[in-house]
């Protein structure tokens, strides 16, 4: 009988991608993959401590976790920034965990399981060298038409609010040449999407001596990679968006029109108090700027309400920017204190039920900015990306336009995986409707 494992992810695309090079390894030591707890052998958790919320999630697991291990002796991972951020202390409060590994130690799972087997430790912790270019390990997605390179590991930033720095470490840019071939590779592979990941993509290079090492000149060399594909990437900084990337992007078709804009929030002064680098005119003028230049461009955004000392006035100034701006969809979140972080120990914590009462105004806004940017494809035709079967009717295919719109549509199961043009029928807050043009 072959060894069963499962990976249970959390957290960003980041750890999407981790979660993909574990499940390589794993696969490597003879593991088959499986969504099932209760027959796994081994189970990994790879965690995120953005939010507090993430590391309730993770407590719930790891109770439900309890009685399988006793079962069955599972083995217990957990990665990622949780991990990263508890080390030893993880290991010692929940005895059922056999690992704790950081996000730059992964590829020692091997050598952890061996130690493990050798019997002579109760559990293995590692959760060094954040601040090292990690090995480049080779993943495993899950879908074989969309893959993600990570481009810079860690973030100089320190926004006050944000726990990231502490535990994904500097900023440390992959080689060029290294993301080049990677890309090639998953192209000659028919991959048809690659997701450039960071957590400031647009400062690539900054950590370099080598002036052509840059964003823009990263995206140029990318697209004038051959074949039939499309570029996104998360997350640019509104700071560090330049003109030369937004011509890179304007000249090329290749890079996907759907561009994450973090705002963050709407007010300048709590924008300073964030560390973000930028002002809320700021803001709506690189928003209008990146429209105009790229037409047809969706934005998306990030957002936080109740940071600490948010007053009315600073949110009806969130509010304004999202009437202004027009998000395609908004990721929107209550702020949560980070132990460590600068706004943690702040003045003037904002009451819960006031953080409640504004995401939800700001979600009812942005529902309506959503819709009303879905009604305008009405008409239109379109080139989307053929994901699969759609979750909730087999019968009809899913995909996506190049600014990340969902479409459903009647169509052959042989379109997955393909680009196909589609015209638009009728559209809903977050989904469009469409019949297949016939070539
Ligand atoms: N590096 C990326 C993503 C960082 S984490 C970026 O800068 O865009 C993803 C999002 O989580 C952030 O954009 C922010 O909106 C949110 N976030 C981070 N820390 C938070 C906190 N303490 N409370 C609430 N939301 C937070
Ligand atoms: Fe966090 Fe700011 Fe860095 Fe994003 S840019 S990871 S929000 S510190
Ligand atoms: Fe979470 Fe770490 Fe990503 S804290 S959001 S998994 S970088």
């Amino acid at each position: 009988m072959k060894k069963k494992a499962t990976i249970i992810t959390y957290g960003c695309a980041m750890n999407v991608n981790e979660s993909a090079k574990i499940k390589n390894i794993l696969q490597n030591m003879g593991y088959d993959m499986t969504d099932d707890l209760a027959e796994s052998d081994a189970v990994f958790l790879n965690t995120c401590t953005v939010r507090e919320g993430a590391a309730t999630q993770i407590y719930g697991k790891l109770g439900e976790l309890k009685p399988i291990k006793e079962k069955r002796g599972t083995i217990i991972g957990v990665t990622g920034c949780f991990a990263q951020e508890q080390g030893e202390e993880l290991a010692k409060k929940f005895k059922q965990i056999d690992i704790v590994m950081g996000n730059q130690n992964i590829g020692k799972i091997p050598q952890a399981m061996e130690k493990l087997e050798s019997g002579d430790f109760k559990h293995v912790v590692f959760v060094g060298d954040e601040d090292e270019l990690p090995p480049r390990i080779d993943a495993d997605f899950d879908s074989k038409k969309t893959a993600s390179i990570p481009i810079t590991y860690g973030c100089n930033n320190f926004c006050t609010y944000c726990i990231v720095p502490y535990v994904r470490g500097r900023e440390r840019s992959v080689p060029m040449n290294q993301i080049l071939d990677e890309v090639k590779r998953f192209v000659e592979k028919e991959y048809r999407e690659v997701i450039l990941l960071g957590q400031n993509v647009n400062s690539y290079g900054n950590d370099s001596e080598d002036k052509e090492m840059n964003f823009a000149r990263l995206l140029e060399e990318i697209c004038k990679i051959e074949g039939d594909f499309l570029v996104r990437f998360i997350s640019p900084h509104p700071r560090d968006f330049t003109d030369d990337v937004i011509d890179v992007i304007a000249a090329n078709e290749k890079i996907a029109r759907c561009l994450h804009l973090p705002l963050q929030s709407g007010s300048s002064r709590v924008l300073k108090a964030m560390n973000r680098g930028y002002t809320k005119e700021e803001y709506i003028a690189l928003a209008a700027k990146i429209k105009e230049r790229v037409p047809g461009a969706a934005l998306t955004a990030d957002i936080i309400v109740g940071f600490p000392g948010e007053t009315e006035e600073d949110f009806l100034d969130t509010l304004d920017v999202v009437r202004t701006s027009k998000f395609d969809n908004a990721f929107m979140f209550m702020y949560s204190p980070r132990k460590g972080t600068k706004a943690a120990t702040m003045d003037c914590q904002i009451d819960q039920e006031v953080k409640k009462e504004r995401l939800q105004r700001l979600i009812e806004v942005q529902n309506e900015a959503s819709k009303e940017l879905s009604l305008a494809f009405v008409g239109k035709t379109e080139k989307v990306f053929v994901e699969g079967p759609s979750k909730k009717n087999k019968a009809v295919l899913s995909s996506r336009t190049s600014t990340n719109k969902i479409v459903l549509f009647e169509g052959e199961s042989s379109l997955e995986g393909e680009f196909v043009e589609v015209k638009i029928t009728d559209a809903k807050t977050w989904t469009l409707y469409g019949e297949l043009v016939k070539n």
